[in-house]
């Protein structure tokens, strides 16, 4: 993948391809609301964004961002993603078709409020289940701040030990450098019927 467009472009692009109106999508992260907004624009008005953060001021700014959009079709949670599975109805789990993680702080908040190693793989392990049968997931992972190298190291081990007949996964770097950010893709493959 092209190294000069941002992970979060790269994010969008792939998702884009992917979500289609009236589609069901998580923004396991949803921080400043930027990519719960952009979600909830690919799936309109008769699909539906389910969002999570563990901050009140996160939570506060996506709702500001998607009110002042007009967008309707969001349910914000203000919730671990560890809580995934408990959160999200059960009428959508294995129907949802894209989810994205975009780990780290709150850009502009406390950069001590980062994802953690563990809620982050326990998210991303039942992220797997409620995905439908092509479902995709997108992790943007920072090596760079102090934990986000152990997080991304237990994300990278995680998304190598997947099923290579059931997932496929792609990663994206934005430098050669040890400590770039770099954006995990992975996707459900689909069965094929005999
Ligand atoms: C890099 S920001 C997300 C940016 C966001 N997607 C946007 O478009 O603005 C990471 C967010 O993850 C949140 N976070 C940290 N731990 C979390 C957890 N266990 N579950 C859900 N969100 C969490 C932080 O509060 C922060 O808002």
């Amino acid at each position: 993948m092209n190294k000069r467009i941002s992970l979060t472009m790269q994010a969008h692009t792939v998702i884009q391809q992917h979500l289609r109106g009236g589609g069901i999508a998580v923004d396991a992260t949803t921080g400043n609301g930027h990519d719960t907004l952009f979600l909830a624009e690919q799936v309109g008005v008769t699909g539906k964004v389910f969002g999570f953060d563990i901050q009140q001021q996160a939570i506060e700014s996506t709702q500001t961002r998607l009110a002042t959009a007009n967008i309707t079709n969001t349910q914000l949670f203000h919730s671990s993603h560890d809580k995934l599975e408990q959160c999200i109805p059960t009428e959508f789990h294995g129907k949802i078709n894209a989810i994205m993680f975009n780990l780290g702080y709150l850009p502009g908040s406390d950069k001590s409020i980062i994802t953690q190693t563990k809620s982050s793989l326990l998210a991303v392990q039942q992220s797997l289940s409620l995905l439908d049968n092509s479902g995709i997931i997108t992790i943007a992972a920072y090596p760079g701040h102090s934990g986000g190298d152990k997080e991304t190291d237990a994300i990278k081990q995680w998304s190598e030990q997947l099923e290579k007949t059931k997932y496929t996964v792609n990663t994206a770097f934005s430098s050669d450098k040890e400590t770039a950010p770099r954006l995990y893709i992975i996707q459900k493959i689909t069965p094929t019927t005999s």
